[in-house]
This record gives structure tokens, C-alpha cells and sequence, in this order.
């Protein structure tokens, strides 16, 4: 290990390098006219995993955007498997005025590196990469059996992976599923995941009348789309944070009395949290804390409301059509099907006569949750307490990585999330960054996982 750890401490530059190249790739999976980036930069994963020697190096063609695999499994059959799983696909950029330099030219100001997709997950895709490469050069071999699986639908809902999954769960077949796609606690504060929250995502499309009218000529005689829009949103919450939707809490598992107490333990700053996000009130269910409610409740939020006439100016005119998209984070044990189900029934009931209600399911995910007690955890616990010189916490996750259930139901593995990132670094947002030192640990961290895991007794 010494070796490895010298070689990773004097590579950190290169690092760098190579991370910079990586998110140079503008490879936004929702965007078409996108689609040839996100091709090479699945060629450009699958290289460079070839050229620090993995195997079995393969892009594979998907309906939508290409997975990329390869492995190496000379470690022997007495040493696990581990499958890494990651995303090389990224969010869209705009509002792009809004970045301080350009999203895919990547930016070191500070300990930082500023680009989109640093640290959703590239940047911790990389960190793998680099801690693989770290032992294949100084030992000639890997401690464990490494099978990788980077995809590029995970934000747009991984439509395609279940279906490769589905049809190669030998190629896939593994011990343990090691995920960076998450974010430590705080920032000298690194972090063991165990639950995910799940999605259910819907859009609303009211229609009124059957095309757009003189607001003077009709308006009084005929509702209006986006008022009625306004009011059905208005029905989804109560001014307490708590929804409305008939039965929708009905599945939800209640924390225990434990869980509580290790969330309260972690000393959750609000007040720090409003300065940051230049809030004067939080706002969320009554009676629950705020790490209650982002890990371990189910929420509804608007995502985006549009209709009418946005322009500058004025224009007088009631709409035809009025749209919203919403979005529901579900808890164990919900499940996003009867969710959407419920949101139907609700909106549809609560929904004005006046107006015609369409409403689509665009796509959801389970959450997910995963045992603390089993040696998987207690191996990355020891290497995150090595590489970040303090002991790691238990944290739960407000974000979805929806393929966790799927490979936790086909691959019958648990899952151990080793999240890299911080919670304020902007994914999804302009000026999205990693920091470095956080990047360089991640590496560290992650050799010293695998050589742990190597050393289990199974
Ligand atoms: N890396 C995130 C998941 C995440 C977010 C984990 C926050 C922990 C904290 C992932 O790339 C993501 O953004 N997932 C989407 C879900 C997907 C179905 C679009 C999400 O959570 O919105
Ligand atoms: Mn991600
Ligand atoms: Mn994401």
C-alpha cells in the first residue's frame, strides 16, 4: 500500500489534468443535440480505462446513450467482487450567464475545480479510475475482482441501464456495488451513505378553451388554464409543508427513535444552512428537523410552471394551455407507481370542471436503503477514516440514484455509497465545482477500500 499511496500523492497534478479533459466533454444527456459529445466521451471513458489497464474494455449501445464497461478479475475467487457504477452523463448548463467561467472549461479558483459535472460524477467517476490505476501500476494487480459500469442516462432516469442490466446479470454479477455519486457530511466530514430517497416525477397540462383569446373580449366568461393550474397546486401542500394527496403517506416508514438520535447527533447547523442559501425562515413539515426532512420524508415540489405570454411587455390574453412539472421525493417504503397513481387521482378530483386535466408520469425510482451492519461498510469506514484522518459518519441521502434498487433486486448485492462531493457544490446549478483536496482524498480513500475489502473474511 505504501507504494500506491506515494505514487497517488505524487500524481496530483496529473490528476487534475486528466479530470479537466474529462469534463471538457459537454455531455448533457437530455439534450439531442448533444448526443455525439456524450458518444465520445463514453469512447473517451473506455480508453482511458484500457489505458491503465483494465479489461474487457466496451462501449455498449443502448436505445438512448451508450454504457461503458471493462473489468479485472486476476485477483483470485476467494477475493470479492466489486462492481463500480457511475455516470459520465451531466446536467443541462443554463442559466449559462449565470457561470462565472464556461461549464465545459474547466476552472481551478481556490481548492476548487468549477465545471459542470465535477462533482456530479465526474470528478468521482475519476477518483475510481485513479485508484485503480494506482494499484495496477505499482503491484501489477488489483487487491479485488473490479467490474465497472459507467452509464449515461443516470439524469435523465437511467431509461435504458434496467434493460442492460436485465440482459447481462452474469457480466454484472458482483459482491458489493460501490457508488461516489453522493456527497460527504460537511466538509471535514466524510461520510458512509446508507438510503436514498426515491422520485416520482409528473407533469400537469390543463387545458381551457381550445386556443389562446382576446383576454378583454373572453376573460370573466371562461377560466383560465393557468389560474386553475394555480389553484390545483395550491391543493397539493397545506401552508405546513404537509401533502395533501389522499393516502400518500400511508407507506411511509416512520423514523425509529434511533435513527433519530444519530440524525440529531450530527448537529445539523440551521442557521448556517439559512445564511448560506440567504433564506430568512426554512420551510418543511411540521414537527420534523431539517435533516428529517430532506433524508427520511417524502416532499412535493414544483420544478417549472409555464403557459401564456412570458415575453417582455404586455399582452393581453387568456391562454389555452398552462403546464407544471412536479416532482415527489418518496421515503421507504413508498413506491413511485402507487404514487403517481395517487397524484392522479388527487389532481383529477381536486381539479376544477372548467378546465381539462392531463397528467403524465415522465419517470420515477425507488428509494433505497441499505444495511450499516456488514463488513462492506465497516471496510470503507476504515479507509475513510485513514485517508480523511477522522472517523466517517452515517448519513442518508435527499437526492435518488434510482439503478441502486435494480441492482440491489437483480444482483442480490448491497450497495455502499462513498460520496465524495460536498452538499453545497452546486450540482445541478451554475458554477457547479469539486474540491480538490476532497478529489485527492476520494483517490486515497478508494485504494485503501479496495485493499480493505481484499482483507475480509467472507
Ligand atoms: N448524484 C445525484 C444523486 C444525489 C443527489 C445523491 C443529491 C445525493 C445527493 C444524481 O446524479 C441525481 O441527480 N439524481 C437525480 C435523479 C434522476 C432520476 C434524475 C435526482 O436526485 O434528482
Ligand atoms: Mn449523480
Ligand atoms: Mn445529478
Amino acid at each position: 500500500m505504501e507504494k500506491v499511496l506515494r505514487f497517488i500523492e505524487s500524481n496530483r497534478q496529473r490528476y487534475i489534468e486528466e479530470l479537466k479533459k474529462f469534463l471538457s466533454f459537454p455531455s448533457i444527456s437530455t439534450n439531442p443535440e448533444n448526443k455525439k459529445d456524450v458518444e465520445e466521451c463514453a469512447e473517451y471513458i473506455k480508453e482511458h480505462l484500457e489505458s491503465i489497464g483494465m479489461e474487457n474494455t466496451r462501449v455498449y449501445p443502448t436505445k438512448g446513450h451508450p454504457v461503458v464497461y471493462a473489468d479485472w478479475l486476476h485477483a483470485g475467487s476467494d477475493k470479492p467482487t466489486v462492481l463500480i457504477y457511475g455516470h459520465y452523463d451531466v446536467q443541462p448548463v443554463d442559466p449559462v450567464e449565470l457561470w462565472t467561467t464556461p461549464p465545459f472549461e474547466a476552472d481551478i479558483r481556490g481548492n476548487n475545480i468549477y465545471a459542470r459535472g465535477a462533482a456530479d460524477d465526474k470528478g468521482q467517476v475519476l477518483i475510481h479510475l485513479k485508484a485503480i490505476e494506482a494499484h495496477l501500476v505499482n503491484n501489477k494487480k488489483l487487491p479485488v475482482n473490479i467490474k465497472l459500469i459507467i452509464e449515461g442516462e443516470e439524469e435523465i432516469g437511467s431509461e435504458n441501464l434496467d434493460e442492460f442490466i436485465k440482459s447481462n446479470i452474469e457480466l454484472l454479477k458482483s459482491d458489493v456495488i460501490v457508488i461516489s455519486d453522493t456527497a460527504m457530511y460537511d466538509k471535514e466530514m466524510p461520510a458512509i451513505g446508507y438510503a436514498l430517497r426515491g422520485l416520482c416525477y409528473m407533469q400537469i397540462e390543463v387545458t381551457g378553451p381550445n386556443r389562446d383569446l382576446h383576454s378583454g373580449s373572453y376573460g370573466g366568461s371562461v377560466d383560465n388554464p393557468i389560474n386553475a393550474l394555480a389553484h390545483i397546486i395550491c391543493k397539493l401542500k397545506d401552508d405546513k409543508g404537509k401533502i395533501l394527496i389522499d393516502g400518500f403517506y400511508d407507506d411511509v416508514l416512520p423514523l425509529s427513535e434511533k435513527e433519530k438520535k444519530s440524525f440529531y447527533d450530527l448537529k445539523f447547523d440551521d442557521e448556517k444552512y439559512k445564511i448560506n442559501l440567504v433564506v430568512d425562515e426554512l420551510f418543511g413539515e411540521e414537527g420534523y428537523s431539517t435533516l428529517e426532512r430532506i433524508w427520511a420524508r417524502p416532499t412535493l415540489d414544483c420544478n417549472g410552471i409555464w403557459g401564456g405570454f412570458s415575453g417582455e411587455g404586455a399582452k393581453t390574453v387568456l391562454p389555452s394551455k398552462a403546464y407544471a412539472k412536479v416532482s415527489m421525493r418518496l421515503v421507504p417504503n413508498q413506491d413511485p407507481d402507487k404514487a403517481a397513481v395517487l397524484f392522479e387521482k388527487y389532481v383529477k378530483k381536486i381539479a376544477p370542471k372548467s378546465v381539462k386535466v392531463k397528467i403524465y408520469n415522465l419517470h420515477g425510482g425507488k428509494p433505497a436503503m441499505t444495511p450499516i451492519e456488514s463488513k462492506w461498510i465497516d471496510a470503507a469506514y476504515v479507509a475513510l477514516k485513514q485517508a480523511f484522518g477522522k472517523d466517517p459518519v452515517f448519513i442518508r441521502e435527499g437526492g435518488s440514484i434510482p439503478i441502486v434498487v435494480t441492482f440491489q433486486e437483480l444482483l442480490n448485492a448491497p450497495t455502499v455509497l462513498l460520496g465524495f462531493g460536498l452538499p453545497d457544490e452546486n450540482a445541478h446549478s451554475p458554477d457547479e465545482h469539486l474540491d480538490l483536496n476532497n478529489f485527492q482524498r476520494g483517490i486515497v480513500t478508494s485504494s485503501i477500500f479496495y485493499h480493505e475489502l481484499a482483507n475480509l473474511n467472507n
